[in-house]
């Protein structure tokens, strides 16, 4: 998943293209670079690393001359993250830059190089170019649409074309791109946050889309023919940029989780019955990734133990290519803070084109997956740039969590739903009560910050919660952690368990108590130093114990998980990694 920007107008084009890779910089980091062209020339510069490196390159170049460029933010798929094979990538007269893959690469590249074309990096985006300049003719327009008929997979491209010095050009197909609309200019980008400080208008483009862009007007074309494309006006809440006093992105959303929670949840609880009603179905699958999917794994619990419906939750990535077994009443339900994540977007796909019901619970309401499911249940939280997601993954669980509390109410599974509704309403303040206890969590991180394994054990719910805070200490503290089900530990993990090893036990299943209490003794006698997160009803009176309120299983994993992700936040800080941009991650998974 990388990120591409580009400008076509009056204003200085480094300028735009740094800003608009600063606000890319969550899709990848692993290297940067900007092209630049004019009636004689065109400047590459490009690095390893941050965007800040590629910064401190340009400092001592005077590139105020160019107001066409274009740029880009990598995170490396095909070929290590070095200079060379940085972007943009140059052949003939083509720049070039990519976000995607380009699965037939490796025998495109080989055809080329029978036919004397040198390469000088591993990428696939290297190919593209090859292609371009090889067909390239006077109709560009045509010659990008031949090369998108030779190469497969998924590609958000900007090109230019040396000798073309007003105009760009972009490609479309499964990777997110949008046009920007200005006043004597015009804009391209992976994401409108790279863009929508300079305008608010903008065009999404649709798979095999072309644009061919210059600073008073842009042209699109379908499949070959001129197409005309709806404009978007969307205006953004550029605070979201703002640390607001916090030193980190990911600090400053958990402390917002108490306020998106309330904007969320507000309309629903105001008027139930805007909560989509899921009683004509018979059947639910839940497909997502990484934390969207540990929150669709709370659903499925709800909804099996709530709403009595047999539900299934799956990684979009094995999800869409297994022989998925429907009824003629399944709904699938797909969750996404991005709505880009490459693997939910082809599950998404899939499930339609196999004439599944399709619910979307998604935080971008301009993204690809919110345009393309049936039915969307939006969350309110609003830009997310810490790259570990935090507030949004309450969020997917709150909506979640309503959505199997309104079909159980609706199958007549519980009656007193007013009490259930008050519960919602009080949890705003409860999760703010969670996380104004940080100084204890900042001594649980001090007790595990100098491991280099931890466990997550629990059962049902509490199973489902582990996964998430194991998730999040490893992704930005880089501690190996894993998550068990309680009762599965003994079936060979816990051979791992030694003197010391912290073991996270998540205790708050009333009707489990007694067995995950038996499991909490087990790690013990062999030496494991547990933390146990319980309710107060359960209390266990540990050295290492914290204590949510007791609430009903339908929110309770809202106060648990705001602890584990501080837990993480505060040991990763205690490590000195970098926690708003962790090695080898990037925001939204664009890529399979
Ligand atoms: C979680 O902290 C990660 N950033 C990652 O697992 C993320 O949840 C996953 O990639 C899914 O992203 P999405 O919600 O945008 O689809």
């Amino acid at each position: 998943m990388c990120g591409i920007v580009g400008y076509v107008g009056n204003k200085k084009a480094i300028d735009v293209l740094i800003s608009g890779l600063k606000n890319l910089e969550y899709r990848g980091y692993d290297s940067s670079g900007v092209a630049l062209i004019d009636t004689n020339s065109i400047e590459i510069i490009k690095s390893v690393g941050k965007i800040k490196n590629l910064e401190d390159k340009l400092k001592d170049k005077n590139l105020d001359k160019f107001n066409i460029g274009l740029a880009h933010t990598r995170w490396a798929t095909h070929g290590e993250a070095s200079l060379v094979n940085a972007h943009p990538h140059t052949i003939g007269n083509i720049v070039i830059v990519h976000n995607g893959i380009i699965e037939n690469a490796k025998e495109l590249k080989n055809e080329l190089i029978n036919e004397g074309i040198e390469f000088n990096s591993e990428t696939d985006t290297e190919v593209v170019a090859a292609l371009i300049n090889k067909y390239l003719e006077n109709d560009i327009i045509k010659t990008i649409s031949k090369v998108m008929n030779t190469i497969k997979g998924s590609y958000a491209l900007g090109i230019m074309v040396k000798g073309i010095n007003d105009k760009l050009y972009v490609a479309k197909k499964d990777s997110p791109l949008v046009i920007g609309i200005g006043e004597d200019e015009n804009f391209f980008a992976s994401d409108i946050c790279a863009i929508n400080m300079y305008t608010n208008k903008f065009v999404f483009l649709d798979d095999y889309d072309i644009a061919e862009i210059s600073k008073n007007s842009v042209n699109y074309y379908s499949n070959g023919n001129k197409v005309d494309k709806k404009v978007d006006t969307i205006d953004i809440d550029l605070n979201s940029k703002s640390k607001n006093g916090y030193p980190h992105y990911m600090l400053k959303e958990i402390n917002e989780e108490p306020t998106v929670l309330e904007k969320t949840l507000k309309p629903y609880l105001e008027d139930f019955s805007s909560i989509p009603d899921l009683t004509n179905y018979d059947e639910i699958h839940i497909v997502a990734c990484g934390s969207a999917m540990y929150a669709g794994m709370i659903g499925k619990n709800l909804f099996e133990e709530k709403a009595n419906i047999k539900s299934t939750c799956e990684v979009a990535s094995e999800y869409r290519y297994k022989n998925n077994i429907y009824t003629n009443k399944t709904l699938v339900i797909l969750i996404s803070q991005s709505g880009e994540t490459a693997d939910t977007i082809a599950a998404l796909k899939k499930a339609k084109e196999l004439g599944q019901d399709t619910l979307a619970i998604v935080n971008v309401k301009t993204s690809t997956i919110a345009r393309l499911a049936d039915k969307v249940v939006f969350i309110e939280a609003g830009e997310e740039i810490a790259v570990a997601t935090t507030k949004a993954y309450i969020l997917q669980v709150a909506v979640i969590s309503l959505l199997a509390l309104k079909l159980a109410y609706n199958k007549k599974l519980i009656d007193n739903i007013d009490t259930y509704l008050e519960e919602f309403k009080t949890i705003p303040k409860l999760v703010k009560n969670v996380i104004d206890r940080e100084n204890d969590y900042k001594k649980i991180a001090k007790e595990i910050k100098d491991n280099e394994n931890v466990f997550f054990i629990g059962r049902r719910y509490d199973y489902a919660m582990c996964l998430e805070g194991s998730l999040k200490l490893k992704e930005v503290s880089y501690i190996h952690s894993e998550a068990y089900p309680s009762g599965e530990l003994k079936h060979g993990t816990i051979s791992l368990i030694d003197k010391g090893i912290p073991v996270f036990c998540i205790l708050t299943d009333d009707e489990l108590y007694e067995k995950s209490i038996s499991n909490i003794v087990e790690v013990e006698s062999r030496g494991a130093k547990t933390i146990i997160i319980s309710k107060k009803s359960l209390k266990q009176n540990r050295k290492l114990e914290i204590c949510v309120d007791d609430v009903s299983q339908f929110v309770i994993p809202l106060l648990v998980v705001p602890v584990l992700q501080l837990i993480a936040y505060h040991t990763a800080v205690d490590r000195g990694c970098d926690v708003d941009k962790p090695k080898n991650l990037a925001k939204s998974v664009t890529v399979e």
